[in-house]
């Protein structure tokens, strides 16, 4: 069944130091958990604030967000429980080794078989061999290898992705890019990737352009 988070007329704005940041005035999209989407745009267009609307983190100033899971109305917490993050600098637990950051989500869920889960899963990111390692003694495309599994490896209905591979290089970045991808097909979870390279966002079903407070299809 499809899950999916309905964003409608939403409007966002914040007071800082006196002054009024209008990021969105009645903005409207579909994120759905059988595609992927991507969303580009320049630097402050807001795309951060929609990704942590869209996720449950954060309530719009205006406008309804509506979450369903499984066919039925949910709650921001229930989206939040469902969702998997990934973020430009890996933000992995710098005192835990890589199978060690990988079962903590799962351990935090109550999950017996944390470690056999996530040692499957640094498999599935060709990380094996580095499990003991701790992110320090690994390169960002292995750190972000780990923070991509960690994102899926609870099953979550949406993965949102924050310019994941804004710290790293093409060729790392194109296999990062195609991981997360391989990732949320075979596991039928909804991808939301917001990204400077059009080469990533070439990859998404959809692709969105958000400017000057307006979102819209691009090419
Ligand atoms: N909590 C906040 N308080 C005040 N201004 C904010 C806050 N969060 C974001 N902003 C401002 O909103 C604008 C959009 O931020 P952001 O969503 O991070 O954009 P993007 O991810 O597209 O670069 C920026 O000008 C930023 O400074
Ligand atoms: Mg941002």
């Amino acid at each position: 069944m499809i899950d999916a988070i309905e964003l409608e007329g939403i409007c966002h704005q914040f007071e800082a130091a006196g002054e009024r940041i209008e990021l969105f005035n009645g903005l409207s999209c579909t994120i759905r958990s059988d595609q992927s989407l991507a969303i580009t745009g320049p630097s402050g267009a807001g795309k951060s604030s929609l990704l942590s609307i869209a996720a449950g983190l954060e309530a719009p100033t205006g406008g309804r967000v509506h979450f369903t899971i499984a066919g039925v109305g949910a709650d921001a917490l229930a989206i939040r429980k469902n969702s998997g993050f990934i973020f430009q600098q890996f933000h992995l637990m710098p005192e835990l080794d890589a199978i060690g950051n990988l079962a903590l989500p799962l351990r935090l869920k109550g999950y017996r078989d944390a470690f056999d889960i996530a040692a499957c899963w640094l498999e599935k990111v060709g990380l094996s061999h580095r499990s003991r390692h701790r992110p320090h003694q690994l390169s960002g495309g292995e750190q972000q290898r780990v923070a991509v599994a960690r994102a899926f490896i609870a099953s979550p209905r949406f993965v949102f992705a924050d310019e994941p591979t804004g710290a790293l290089d093409s060729t790392t970045s194109e296999s990062v890019a195609s991981l997360m991808f391989e990732c949320a097909r075979t596991t039928k979870c909804g991808l939301v990737i917001v990204t400077h390279s059009e080469r990533v966002a070439s990859r998404a079903d959809t692709r969105l352009l958000l400017d000057a407070g307006r979102l819209e299809v691009a090419a």
